[in-house]
């Protein structure tokens, strides 16, 4: 059986820089950069422009990720692609994507890439690196193409009635190559995933209502001019719910992983949280006694990314050197479902 370890990472983050204080100036939000950063640790996150979506970021984190792992789309066996902003409701985001790499229909071969979407919001990747790694460790693909990426600016409130979500996400894409190898020292070593459909509506946008006729609810009827009713339109949090809850499953889960394997944290040398709030990962570095300098951040710059928060955490720790061939690297996230995960790779 093959090893499968991540052989490249990408990143893309939309130029439009938009701060604290810009949502209570350009947007008339009432709230200031004290409250937001307080709270929560974010400055500032990135919002595309309309006309982009989230396939178009996760192209462009896809091929930086190709290059680095020095492979073409050609290669690719498959797309997996997380993400909870997805184009359109269907078909997913992952079909969108793969089209714009118009090489693969060049010439007498076209190559046609399957492209799953999943739907794990902010576990995403840790779910799609769990299902992408099972196929190469299985034989049935060398090569894994997984992309996060959201576009939230296009779908939150921005009134003060909506600031609680809105001053916490920003839109990015991340992606990595799930190869297989043969080398025994690298490659993902144990995953371990959970969900709890109890929570599921502390943390939803119910506006896409299958169980209602029609399924966009329509406050004042079906026909002529009608209004969604805000609760319905935009996402609704039940923050403390949702604080407790990513606490303790992301500390459960972590520890797990590290159980299931013999190790302790002193073990890791580093670790890649889903960037949902720096109090909830102060909070489980600090109940794991996992020292600051081990833990990645991007909070402050690009807010909640949702799917692409790990996969951007790790193209950027590339980057800058932090992140080398044999470090141990714990991923760990949770998020809407509720869902949640961890993962321990030898890198
Ligand atoms: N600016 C100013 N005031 C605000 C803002 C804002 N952006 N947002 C809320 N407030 C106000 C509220 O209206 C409320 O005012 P009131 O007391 O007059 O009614 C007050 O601040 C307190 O509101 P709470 O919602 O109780 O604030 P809380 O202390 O719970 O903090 C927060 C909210 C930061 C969202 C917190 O609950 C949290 O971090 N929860 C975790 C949620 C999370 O991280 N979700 C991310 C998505 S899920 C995931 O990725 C894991």
């Amino acid at each position: 059986m093959p090893n499968a370890y991540i052989s490249g990472v990408g990143g893309y983050v939309p130029p439009r820089v938009v701060t604290n204080d810009d949502l209570a100036k350009h947007y008339g939000i009432e709230t200031t950069h004290e409250w937001i950063h307080q709270r929560t640790g974010i400055e500032e996150r990135r919002y595309a422009d309309e006309g982009v979506a989230s396939s178009e970021m996760g192209f462009y984190a896809s091929q930086i990720a190709l290059k680095h792992a020095n492979l073409s789309i050609r290669d690719i066996d498959m797309i997996i692609f997380a993400t909870l902003s997805p184009d359109m409701n269907f078909p997913g985001s992952g079909c969108f994507m793969q089209r714009r790499f118009t090489e693969l229909f060049e010439g007498d071969m076209p190559k046609f890439v399957p492209a799953l979407d999943i739907r794990n919001q902010c576990s995403g990747f840790i779910y799609g690196l769990a299902v992408g790694a099972g196929m190469v460790q299985a034989g049935t693909a060398k090569n894994i193409l997984l992309v996060g990426a959201e576009t939230h600016s296009a779908a939150l409130d921005f009134t003060t009635r909506g600031r609680t979500v809105t001053s916490l996400f920003g839109d990015g894409a991340g992606a990595a190559i799930i190869s297989a190898t043969d080398d025994p020292a690298r490659g993902l070593r144990k995953w371990q995933l959970g969900a709890d459909g109890r929570g599921a509506e502390s943390l939803c946008m119910p506006v896409w209502d299958m169980r209602q006729r029609p399924f966009i609810p329509l406050k004042d009827g079906v026909s002529g001019p009608a209004t969604i009713a805000p609760e319905m339109l935009w996402p609704q949090m039940d923050g403390k719910q949702v604080f407790r809850n990513a606490v303790e499953k992301m500390c459960h889960s972590l520890m797990g992983v590290c159980f299931e394997m013999g190790l302790s944290t002193d073990d890791i040398d580093l670790f890649a949280f889903h960037q949902a709030n720096l109090r909830i990962n102060s909070y489980v570095a600090d109940t794991l006694g996992i020292p600051p300098h081990k833990l990645l951040h991007n909070i402050h710059k690009y807010g909640n990314t949702t799917a692409a928060t790990i996969p951007l955490l790790l193209w950027e720790a590339y980057e800058e050197g932090k992140l080398k061939p044999g470090m141990k690297v714990a991923l760990c996230g949770f998020g809407a479902g509720f869902t949640w995960g961890a993962a321990i790779i030898d890198w």
